[in-house]
């Protein structure tokens, strides 16, 4: 795993970078917008909403039907797509990316045919690859979205879900993984990134650890296509997943990687249109992946959205942006810290595993309260649990506010925010 400290070098600079974004222009109750909310979702640059535009005005078709000229052209901007996505998460082949409408999407995608019987020659003959008595390990800070859909898989076979405890900086230790990995669980689940605690988790080692006992790695990279350089197979994970929106790309696009053989023994998970083979009275035959996995009309605008953001999302990681990203992360680390009664989650000794993600609760001041009086001031921050309740309940908080930066958040927004979070302090305590 590479951490933003080594990324590639790009020529982007931080003034070219702002000039993508036409919201960094904005106000709102007249002050200057502090957009502080890139975990959530991220701005749209410019070259995203073109590209969605003119695919929406001149690739206008459905996909990989019609023979007509505008078919054509807009089959071969979603292939386009889709071979982009392969080469950026250095996947094999292009036939190992399944578009998604997101995240939880793909996540539920997998959930669910992976207790399902598994294709072989194109047929459902072998035993689903999770079934009743087996064991999921599930990371204690996952996302809803990475958690909920295996609780769910768990309630229709009969397996049983085990969760591998996060340590009290954020880190996951891998001892206590190896120990973990003793009840034989077939799937292990965890994000590259936190969407909380904002570490990027040692997924390579934790995969070698995972193979060597048999078990499958499962990787939400929500987080972590963001702010890490991500090579799936490098980094040994068996499925790797992520949204669009969140790496500039249209809303409603997402990703699902998987090696090979493990898409081809996946049976399908919705009926319809593309996805078939032959369909007969007497029963249909599937696909080959990954249309297999791609039922019905898909985001004929948006998936093509991916190429422009993720060639925007390697730009954003050149030398000038990178040492404004670290900038801004050291600055707003070490003022938080200084803060009295203020609780950092996700705080590691190792500075070069954590990314802007800066989630805190303060002693006295309820986290609404802080966000609200932080949105009058410009500032947008998300508060509350973070799709992530049982992590809250281990921390013992009923929720919490988190700041999230982009590469191009410049230190000015930066001390504005602290200067805003001083005062909205002292207002509510
Ligand atoms: C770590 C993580 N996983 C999954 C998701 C779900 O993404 P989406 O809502 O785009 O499906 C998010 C969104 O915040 C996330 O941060």
């Amino acid at each position: 795993m590479v951490p933003i400290e080594q990324a590639k070098e790009y020529p982007m600079t931080l003034e070219q970078a702002r000039k993508r974004f036409p919201q960094l222009e904005e106000t709102v109750y007249g002050k200057p917008l502090v957009y502080l909310d890139h975990a959530a979702t991220s701005l749209r640059p410019l070259e995203v909403v073109r590209c969605w535009e003119e695919v929406s005005f001149r690739k206008n078709a459905n996909l990989h039907r019609a023979v007509h000229y505008m078919a054509q052209q807009a089959t071969a901007a979603f292939e386009e797509a889709r071979a982009t996505v392969a080469s950026f998460l250095g996947a094999a082949s292009p036939r190992e990316i399944v578009f998604t409408p997101g995240a939880t999407a793909a996540a539920n995608l997998l959930a669910t045919c992976l207790g399902q019987s598994r294709i072989e020659g194109g047929h459902r003959v072998a035993e689903p690859y999770i079934g009743a008595g087996d064991c999921l390990l599930v990371a204690e800070s996952e996302h809803h979205s990475n958690l909920v859909p295996w609780q769910m898989l768990c309630e229709r076979t009969g397996a049983r879900l085990v969760v591998l405890p996060v340590e009290e900086d954020g880190s996951y230790n891998l001892t206590r993984l190896e120990e973990a990995l003793k009840a034989a669980p077939k799937l292990f689940c965890i994000a590259h990134i936190s969407n909380v605690l904002g570490l990027i988790n040692p997924i390579a080692e934790m995969a070698a650890l995972c193979h060597r006992a048999g078990c499958r790695v499962v990787v939400d990279g929500a987080q972590g296509i963001v702010h890490a350089d991500v090579n799936v197979c490098e980094m040994g994970a068996d499925y790797y997943f992520f949204s669009g929106h969140k790496i500039y790309a249209a809303p409603g696009t997402g990703v699902l990687w998987a090696r090979a053989e493990l898409l081809d023994e996946l049976p399908p998970y919705m009926g319809g249109g593309e996805m078939i083979d032959h369909v007969r009275w007497e029963g249909s035959t599937w696909a080959e992946p990954p249309y297999r996995f791609e039922a019905g009309t898909q985001n004929l605008s948006g998936v093509p959205t991916l190429v422009p953001a993720l060639r925007l999302l390697q730009e954003l990681r050149g030398p000038e942006m990178l040492a404004n990203a670290l900038a801004v992360r050291d600055y707003v680390w070490e003022q938080l810290l200084a803060i009295q009664g203020l609780r950092l989650y996700g705080n590691p000794s190792d500075r070069s595993l954590k990314v802007p993600i800066f989630s805190f609760s303060i002693e006295g001041v309820h986290h609404e309260d802080l966000a609200l009086l932080l949105d009058k001031m410009g500032v947008a921050v998300r508060s509350g649990q973070m799709c992530a309740e049982p992590l809250m309940g281990r921390i013992g908080v009923t929720g919490m506010v988190r700041a999230s930066f982009a590469p191009f958040n410049t230190l000015q927004e930066a001390e504005t925010f602290i200067k805003s979070l001083h005062k909205a302090i002292g207002m509510l305590r």
